[in-house]
């Protein structure tokens, strides 16, 4: 089974060929295209909806004919097409869902219209021999969630954030550090050789019942410590290499700390529900490129006996093979949508959730 699966729901135009055949028991990538619009939205500091709407226009014919021509295959090979239908800015996403309609349309191919978060979501299946049921975490730049993934469009909330989502949280303290954008890498490359040990910030929830996250008590405290540290003007920073340095590091130890916390007692909760039966911890989304983040799973894992499955940091940021691969799991299940499907700017994967409240 071979899908081409498109993704334009943020900053990164997408195109990939995945296979439901691979060696390590997931799926084959075929090819794997990805056109960054970073240094399109560089200069505002943060992604402008109408200039990536218009970026994915320009580039989504390119990027797919590049990736079809990766994969050495036609579009007469394929058994689907799928695109990202939402949750996302939409006017990426419609550009992205009607290429979609466009080739399934013409090449006779069914179309699977995917849920950005569950790209991200069974990413794991796609690298490694993952079964279902598995505890999810999934940290990117618009969503924390702790979910329970028992299949394709089925997902159970443990938790999500009150305010932030944790890569927000990433972009913001970038910003208030005077470190590019995009904040996330930033900050992870500035805390490499500083101390967190040094400030000591909030871990927020820590040590409270459930897996609910929240993230702006900690912006504010950083807020408060940056002011404080760094005596420079903001368009002068970073001033002091090392105090950027150390509170990078401590921002990152203390969302890790609150993020390890919170999971573990997902885990507690995960056992409740499924005991032996499932005893795989998996990392998804952006911020689950974050090497300390994964240092500090690997330890909480190790801790509880169970299984850690971290995807390369390449599949864990937005691309289109956790689409094309989304598509595969759907399409083994007869789950396929109409021509005529509406992009949705908002989608929880959680579908006890009402439409909204992603
Ligand atoms: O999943 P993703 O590529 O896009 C969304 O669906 O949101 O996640 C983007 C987020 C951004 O907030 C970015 O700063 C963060 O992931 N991020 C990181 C790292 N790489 C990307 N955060 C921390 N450490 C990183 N290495
Ligand atoms: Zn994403």
């Amino acid at each position: 089974m071979i899908v081409l699966g498109i993704e334009s729901s943020c900053d990164e135009t997408a195109a990939a060929v995945v296979g439901d055949n691979g060696v390590r028991g997931g799926g084959a990538v075929l090819s794997n295209v990805v056109y960054s619009q970073l240094e399109e939205h560089r200069p505002y500091g943060g992604v402008v909806p109408e200039i990536a709407a218009r970026s994915h226009l320009s580039h989504i014919d390119g990027v797919v004919e590049q990736a079809m021509t990766d994969s050495g295959l036609g579009f007469g090979d394929l058994d689907g097409v799928a695109a990202t239908g939402g949750p996302g800015l939409i006017g990426g996403v419609l550009v992205g869902m009607m290429t979609a309609k466009a080739i399934a349309l013409v090449h006779d191919a069914p179309l699977i219209a995917v849920n950005h978060l569950e790209g991200h979501a069974l990413t794991a299946r796609l690298t490694d021999d993952v079964s279902f049921p598995y505890l999810l975490l999934l940290v990117s730049g618009g969503h924390c969630q702790l979910l329970d993934v028992a299949g394709p469009g089925q997902y159970t909330l443990y938790g999500t954030t009150i305010d932030d989502a944790v890569g927000e949280a990433f972009d913001k303290t970038a910003k208030l550090l005077g470190l590019p954008y995009p904040g996330g890498p930033a900050v992870e490359a500035a805390a490499q050789d500083g101390d967190p040990d040094r400030f000591r910030l909030p871990r927020p929830m820590t040590g409270r019942p459930g897996c609910d996250f929240s993230f702006s008590g900690l912006k504010t405290a950083v807020a408060r410590l940056a002011e404080r540290t760094l005596t420079a003007p903001a368009d002068e920073r970073p001033a002091n290499e090392r105090d950027v340095s150390d509170i990078a590091a401590s921002f990152q130890a203390a969302v890790a700390g609150s993020l390890v916390d919170r999971t573990r007692n997902a885990i507690r909760r995960h056992g409740e529900t499924h005991g032996l039966e499932s005893r795989t911890l998996v990392i998804a989304g952006g911020v689950a490129s974050n090497q300390y983040l994964r240092n500090a799973l690997t330890a909480l894992t190790d801790e509880e006996g169970l299984r850690f499955v971290a995807p390369p940091p390449a599949l864990c940021t937005d691309n289109a093979a956790m689409i094309a691969w989304a598509g595969v799991e759907r399409l083994r299940l007869g789950l396929t949508d109409d021509l005529d499907f509406a992009p949705r700017p908002r989608w929880p994967l959680d579908a006890t959730l009402k439409q909204g409240a992603a």
